[in-house]
């Protein structure tokens, strides 16, 4: 019998089988043979919240949670982000390969050339709430460039696809930066395309009555080694959004505003957010204990603290930390570092981190640095969303560049009544009881 093969004994039936396993893996298709009778649909495997289910074969981002390595392509996220800017990882991302010199210029010029968002566009924006939250901006309106952009329904034809691609990667900060300025009621600021994709994300942001706006060079690479830092990250909660919203074949703009929508969820992208919320209510260094042991006796979470994957430091969380202090020696230091870093230091040591392996992951350190460069708590998610499109985006490409991949289609099983008989109006009983539930 081949090694690579998995034998299964029905007790049901004393029926064997045997499946090939490739990969590590067994197709939960070769499940559906193992039946009781020619009426029995065949085993299925239940696997809410995806805990053990590949959906998908990828060569984008490589995650070892045992061991805190992380990778896109192929490269080592340290190197990454200590050599690159983030255009040349997103193209990494998108292309399999790292950008030559002329590549890079080309990809960069593209890019910026489509950083302007169309006037219908800007119109939408100042019909928000001065207090809307910039994450419901920014997710409303990528979905509002579907309908500027029609002809984005044609994701069959590469050379279209890419230039939505494109003119996402371009915009995102356009809309960002519009977020942000129409909570603070100041009016937007348009592209400047002799600035690098970051730099000029800082102008639209803070440029004010200045002809030209130049921005901290050690800010501007901070920014964008986190930009780096969060530009994808495998089979995520809005990776996984964005491919089985894109397996519908809808066009790329509802697409990632999908995933982002998925990103703004506390326990997803939204908890840079929440980290700040509960440094906050923390208050001071002296506070640290108290605020941990009331999270192990079952009050809420720390906020930035654990991951699905990663059972190890993320690796991610390591560079922002040293990034931090680079950013710290421009704007003074962020108060709220020395709560965090008692948090860390306290919870590293208690037996119930240690036990369900319950590290920082990127969210704890970002948003204090985020803090610190002049952006409020609202905004974090957002920044970490404008990267992350890069990351939905080769996602969504080698999806459906994959023959294997069709519309995403999970089973369930079915916990409801058997049929019923209906009853009229006039004969039922009150649906109190169930309205509970
Ligand atoms: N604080 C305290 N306890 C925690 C935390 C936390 N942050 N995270 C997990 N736990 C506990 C759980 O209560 C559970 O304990 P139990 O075994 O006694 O029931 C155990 O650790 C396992 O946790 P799960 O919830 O099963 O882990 P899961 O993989 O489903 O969740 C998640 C991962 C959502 C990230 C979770 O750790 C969490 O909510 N963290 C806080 C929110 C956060 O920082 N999210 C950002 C993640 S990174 C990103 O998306 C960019």
């Amino acid at each position: 019998m081949a090694q690579d093969t998995l034998t299964i004994i029905d007790n049901r039936t004393q029926q064997t089988y045997t499946l090939p396993i490739e990969n590590g893996a067994i197709r939960a298709m070769d499940l559906r043979q193992i039946k009781t009778g020619p009426d029995d649909f065949g085993l299925m495997t239940y696997d809410p919240a995806f805990m053990n289910t590949a959906s998908c074969r990828s060569s984008i981002t490589f995650i070892d949670g045992e061991r805190g390595i992380l990778r896109y392509r192929g490269y080592p996220i340290e190197a990454l982000a200590a050599q690159c800017t983030f255009l040349e990882v997103a193209y990494l991302l998108l292309f399999g390969e790292l950008p030559t010199e002329a590549e890079l210029t080309r990809w960069a010029s593209e890019i910026a050339h489509h950083t302007v968002l169309h006037t219908a566009i800007e119109k939408f924006m100042e019909g928000f709430r001065y207090n809307a939250h910039p994450m419901g901006m920014l997710v409303s309106t990528v979905a509002a460039l579907s309908s500027v952009y029609p002809e984005a329904n044609d994701i069959h034809d590469p050379e279209n696809r890419l230039h939505q691609i494109v003119r996402l990667i371009a915009k995102a900060p356009s809309i960002a930066a519009i977020a942000y300025r129409h909570s603070k009621g100041f009016p937007c600021v348009h592209p400047d395309s002799e600035l690098g994709y970051t730099e000029n994300f800082m102008s639209m942001l803070w440029k004010m009555a200045e002809p030209k706006y130049v921005a901290n060079p050690v800010l501007a690479r901070a920014l964008d080694t986190l930009f780096i830092l969060h530009a994808d990250h495998e089979q995520n909660c809005s990776a996984n959004a964005m491919r089985s919203v894109g397996s519908a074949h809808t066009d790329p703009y509802l697409t990632t505003a999908a995933a982002a929508a998925a990103l703004a969820g506390p326990l997803h992208g939204g908890a840079n957010e929440a980290v700040l919320q509960m440094l906050d209510e923390i208050g001071a260094k002296q506070n640290v204990p108290a605020y941990v042991k009331k999270v192990k006796a079952g009050h809420g979470k720390l906020m930035g603290f654990g991951h699905r994957v990663y059972k190890n430091y993320d690796p991610r969380a390591k560079i922002i930390k040293q990034t931090a202090e680079q950013v710290f020696e421009v704007t003074g230091r962020n108060a709220k570092l020395d709560i965090a870093l008692e948090l860390e230091r306290i919870a590293l040591e208690d037996d119930y981190f240690i036990k369900r392996k319950l590290y920082p992951n990127v969210d704890f350190y970002s948003g204090i640095i985020y803090q610190a460069m002049g952006f409020t708590p609202k905004m974090f998610t957002v920044l970490f969303a404008i990267p992350r499109v890069a990351g939905w985006l080769a996602q969504w490409q080698e999806m459906l560049n994959d023959p294997e991949q069709k519309i995403a289609r999970p089973r369930q099983i079915w916990t409801g009544p058997e049929v019923r008989e209906f009853a009229p109006l006039n004969k039922r009983a009150s649906a109190a009881s169930s309205r509970e539930t």
